[in-house]
Formats: C-alpha cells, structure tokens, sequence
C-alpha cells in the first residue's frame, strides 16, 4: 500500500516521550535526505535499512509513518506476512515485486521509504543459521537487571516471553526462499533500471561501430534514494545475514517509555482527551505517570480511552483522576463482578487485603499503595495495588524481603484474626517463592554464591530457575528459611499492629474500594487514635482490640509469639 507525505496524518511532532529513538530516527532522516552529498563528498554509503525493534504499542509503525512525512516522500508500507502466499514460489514473487514497487516508485519521486511492518513473519532465522545479532559478545559482564524479580516492567516481560516463544521459527521452504529474496533484493538498490540497463547494452552495441576517439559514454547510473524500514517485536529470531552491514545494519530498539516519557505521553493525549480540572494539576499527571510504570504508550493512551468509558457510564463527559483508577482496575485486572459474598467471606477477604496493605504501609514507606478492594474481579476476590514511586531497575535485598513480607501480610492477617488460613493466600505463595526462589539462586542474597541461572540445558531442574532451585536439596532448604523468617517478621508486625488490620478491614467491608490516599487516610486515623488511646490509658497497648473471633487467648499468644520469635 503506497501513502504520499500529504496522506499521512502524523509527524514527528505527535511521536512522544521516546527521546532517544526520535533523535536517532532524525539523524537517519537528515542522512537519507543529504545522501548524494553523504556519499559525493564524505564517501560514505547510505543507510539502507534500519530495524525497530520493540514491544508492541511502542511506537514503530507510528514512528516510521512520521519519518515518510518528514521526509516527504512516498511510503510503501507491507506487513510480513501478505508475502505469505500457499502457492510454490509466490512468496519470492512478492517480495520482488515489493522491491521493485519501492525502485520504481523511489525514482519517479526522488526518494521512498519502505515499511515492513511484522518484518518476522518474513524474515526469520532459516534453517540452520543460527538466530541475529543483538546479543552482546560474551566477554562483557553486564550489570543485570531484574530479571525475574519483581520490576518495573513486570507486564512487558511476560509479553516478550510470549514473543520469543512465538519467534522459534523456522519457515516452510517458501519462506526460506523468501530470506534468500529479500538478501538479493536488499543488495538491488544501487544497480541499474531495466532502462539503464537497456540503455547501456544499446550504446555497448553502438560503440562497436563507433571509433574508439567518438565512443559514447554510457550515462551515469542514478541511485534512488531509497530507506528500508522494517520492524519487528523481537529481533533475535532474524536471519543474521539480514542484519549485517549493508542491510538492517542499525536497530533501534523502542523501549517502553521512562517516567518523563509518560509524563509527556499524558501531557500529549490529554490535550486531545475531555478531561476534569484534576486532571490538568501536575500532581494528577505526575501520579499518572507513576501508576503507568510498565506501560507502552499505546496502553497509556488505552487507559485514558479505558477512563472516558468509565466517564461515560457515570454521566459524564470528562473523565477524572477517579475514572483513572478505575480504568487502571479494568484494564489490569478485570471489570467488578457483582458478587454477593457472604458476611464470613467479605470479612475473611478484607482481613486479608488489610493484613497486605497494613504490611506495606508499615515495611516499605516506598511504595505507593494506589488501590485496596474485595470486589471480585477477573480471578481475584480483593486486591492490593502498589508500585514504586519511581522507575526501578534494580532492587536490593531488603526490598525484595518486603516484598515477600507484603506477600505474607494476606495469610498472616487471616491466622492472626479468624485462627484459620483459606486458600486465599495460594497466589501470594507462588509470588513469594519466585522471588525467594531468585535471591537464593540467581542473585547470591543468601548463604550460597552458586547461580542456578549458570546451569546450561534442561538437564537440571528443567528451564525453569525456580524448578531449579527447588529441586536442588541444599536450595529449597535456603527458600524454605528465608520464607518463614519473612513470615516470622510479618506475624510480629501485625500482631503489634491490630489496630491498623481492623480500621482498614472494616473500612473496605463498608466501602469495598479505597483508592489512593483514602488507604492511608484510615491507616493514619487508626494510628493517631491508637497513639491517643495508648497515652489515656498506657494498658491498652498491651491489650489491643478484641479480634473478629473473640479468641482473645490465642490472640494474646500470637502477639507473644510474634514479640518473641521476631529476630533481633
Ligand atoms: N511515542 C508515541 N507517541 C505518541 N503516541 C504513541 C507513541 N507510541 C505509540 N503511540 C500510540 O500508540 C498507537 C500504536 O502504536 P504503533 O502502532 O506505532 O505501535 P507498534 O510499536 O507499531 O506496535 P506493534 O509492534 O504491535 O505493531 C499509535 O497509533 C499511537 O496512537
Ligand atoms: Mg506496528
């Protein structure tokens, strides 16, 4: 599909918050429109193709689209797979004739770029090639990250596993001809028209007649300026001989954006989006930002789009910080499912959710906690959301213990208050013991330096790293002690720390959502009413609350416990 410069809507100005990229895509736009002068003066060659490679939502399509405007000349757009063709050979023919469009098209108008969007639906590794580049050479010690740890971009990680597993491809034979297509069709740019060609044998044939002081010069072979632009989710399974120089020999990687990126990517959808005046307060958009931790722009825009339905439905007709939330609910989750539970469940539900939001507000003053809710939604009776105030990118050791202490929080705050565990709790487990299972096999947080992460093959423990560690006798041991000590620390917590659980329990059994501040409202409330009761009357201190249950023995036991079993 051809679209001229003046067809297309966008331009560099509405790509935001990737910075970087954009600077690299305007330095490649000042080379492809100066390349005579590139190539006459300095000697350099051209830039032929450049590969995006990203998330889905990060901006590649729109990007490329905006470098066609730009660079005002036409823009010849295909997507991997319609070359994909069942005939014998039809494959190769589209590819060509793709090719040959882009030739054609380039040197009637001076220039042309092409876009080929899911670029792996053509050009995957063939058989035997090994999988592209993009890896660094193995003598570099990189500073990991958090991989497999709790992080920023929890979301994009399990969508790019899902890529890569899509990625181990090997094309039918069609296709494989198709890689070999698209190598010799890259090489095609500099050479001559069909007409030049023609031209070229004509006066090849006409000089034979022509003495060799007349002979005519054959005429200088023009160049179209053509740019290639393919992109791509994952670029590791590409042909290699498709990225080397000459070819796609520059990836631009589009990351998901950073927080100053989605500041600005709010910034810029907002002013198209009906929004209250809450939302135009920096502190609104700021939070935004923050709670979008993860996020691709396109899923920002989602949310907001997610927000104006919520508006809508409420009878209004600009969305506010509150229809925010509550989009961020639907699109992470689920929408609410009206559920009656009964009076037992609710209060076992909001005991739980209590006991995590009352851990994290206790242990990591860090984090934000955004929502608390025992509305069912998707496959969850109640939830906490929190996040980091920040972009993180790596977590220490103590932060990762209150993670799993916050994962605890549920089960603790059920034992502690209704002498019961449910199976509530079975998500948080499998949450705590891949951290667990990480800090002691993967990152040396515990008493063995081994990484699990270093074993090749499956032969041990299988792919996966927490198979691995739990497998191995000594390293179960290691995640078994790290997680009852957490959950040692948490039953001391809330046990010291009633108050805090009942106010926000009883609080959600009323309203069934806090969002926000409305958590740390009651949690403050509760503990200035504590503080103020404990100095009235210093006994009450001793003797907190009578629990849900009455069991006003076992609670003086687990609160005895929890003082003495906590570690110094
Ligand atoms: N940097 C950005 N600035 C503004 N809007 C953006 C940006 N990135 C994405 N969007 C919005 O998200 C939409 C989808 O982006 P786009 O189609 O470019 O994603 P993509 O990277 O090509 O994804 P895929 O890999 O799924 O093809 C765009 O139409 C635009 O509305
Ligand atoms: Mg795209």
């Amino acid at each position: 599909m051809v679209y001229r410069p003046e067809q297309i809507e966008v331009g560099l100005d509405d790509v935001v918050g990737i910075d970087v990229v954009k600077d690299e895509v305007v330095r490649t736009l000042q080379l492809f429109l100066d390349h005579e002068s590139f190539a006459r003066r300095m000697g350099g060659r051209a830039r032929r193709g450049i590969l995006f490679q990203g998330g889905p939502g990060t901006g590649k399509t729109l990007t490329a689209k905006a470098m066609a405007a730009e660079a005002g000349v036409p823009f010849l757009f295909a997507s991997g797979t319609s070359f994909h063709s069942s005939y014998q050979g039809a494959t190769q023919r589209k590819v060509r004739r793709y090719f040959k469009a882009l030739r054609r098209i380039a040197r009637k108008e001076g220039g042309a770029i092409g876009f080929i969007d899911e670029f792996d639906g053509i050009g995957g590794a063939r058989a035997g090639m090994g999988r592209g580049l993009l890896t660094s050479p193995s003598s570099l010690l990189s500073c990991g990250g958090l991989e497999g740890l709790p992080g920023t971009a929890d979301r994009f990680a399990a969508a790019s596993t899902a890529a890569s597993e899509q990625l181990a491809y090997n094309g039918g034979g069609d296709l494989q001809m198709a890689v070999n297509e698209l190598l010799v069709q890259m090489q095609s740019f500099d050479e001559p028209s069909g007409l030049q060609r023609g031209l070229g044998w004509l006066l090849d044939k006409v000089n034979l007649f022509l003495p060799t002081a007349h002979q005519v010069r054959r005429p200088k072979v023009t160049v179209p300026n053509i740019l290639l632009v393919a992109s791509t989710n994952r670029a590791d399974g590409l042909d290699p001989a498709l990225l080397r120089p000459g070819r796609f020999d520059r990836a631009l990687t589009f990351d998901l954006p950073s927080k100053a990126g989605r500041r600005q990517l709010v910034d810029h959808f907002l002013k198209r989006k009906a929004h209250e005046p809450d939302l135009a307060t920096d502190e609104h958009r700021d939070a935004l930002a923050a709670i979008t931790t993860g996020y691709s722009p396109a899923m920002i825009e989602g949310l907001l789009d997610e927000a104006l339905v919520s508006a809508v439905r409420r009878g209004a007709d600009a969305m506010s910080w509150s229809d925010v939330e509550h989009a961020r609910l639907v699109t992470e989750v689920g929408l609410g499912q009206p559920v009656d539970y009964t009076d037992h469940e609710r209060e076992l539900i909001a005991t739980h959710e209590a006991g995590h939001a009352t851990v994290a507000w206790l242990v990591a003053p860090q984090r934000r906690l955004e929502v608390l809710t025992i509305i069912k939604r998707a496959n969850s009776l109640g939830l906490l959301a929190h996040g980091d105030r920040d972009d993180v990118f790596t977590r220490a050791r103590k932060e990762l213990r209150c993670m799993i202490q916050i994962a605890f929080g549920g089960q603790v705050a059920e034992e502690l208050f209704l002498g019961d565990v449910s199976t509530g709790p079975s998500g948080d487990l499998t949450y705590a013991t891949r951290v667990a299972a990480q800090m002691v096999g993967a990152a040396g947080m515990t008493d063995t330096l081994v990484s699990f992460a270093a074993i090749a093959g499956s032969g041990y423990g299988g792919e996966d790293m927490v198979g691995r560690v739990l497998g191995d006798s000594q390293g179960r041991e290691s995640v078994e002690q790290l997680l009852s000590e957490q959950k040692v620390l948490v039953r001391g917590l809330l046990g010291a720390n009633r108050h805090l659980v009942e106010a926000l329990r009883d609080a959600l059994i009323e309203r069934h959502e806090l969002v926000g501040h409305e958590i740390t409202d009651v949690l403050e409330a509760a503990r200035e009413r504590h503080q103020a009761d404990s100095t009235r009357s210093p006994r009450v201190a001793l003797a907190p609350v009578a629990p849900a249950d009455g069991d006003e023995e076992s609670r003086v036991i687990d609160l005895r416990d929890a003082l003495t079993e906590r570690p110094t």
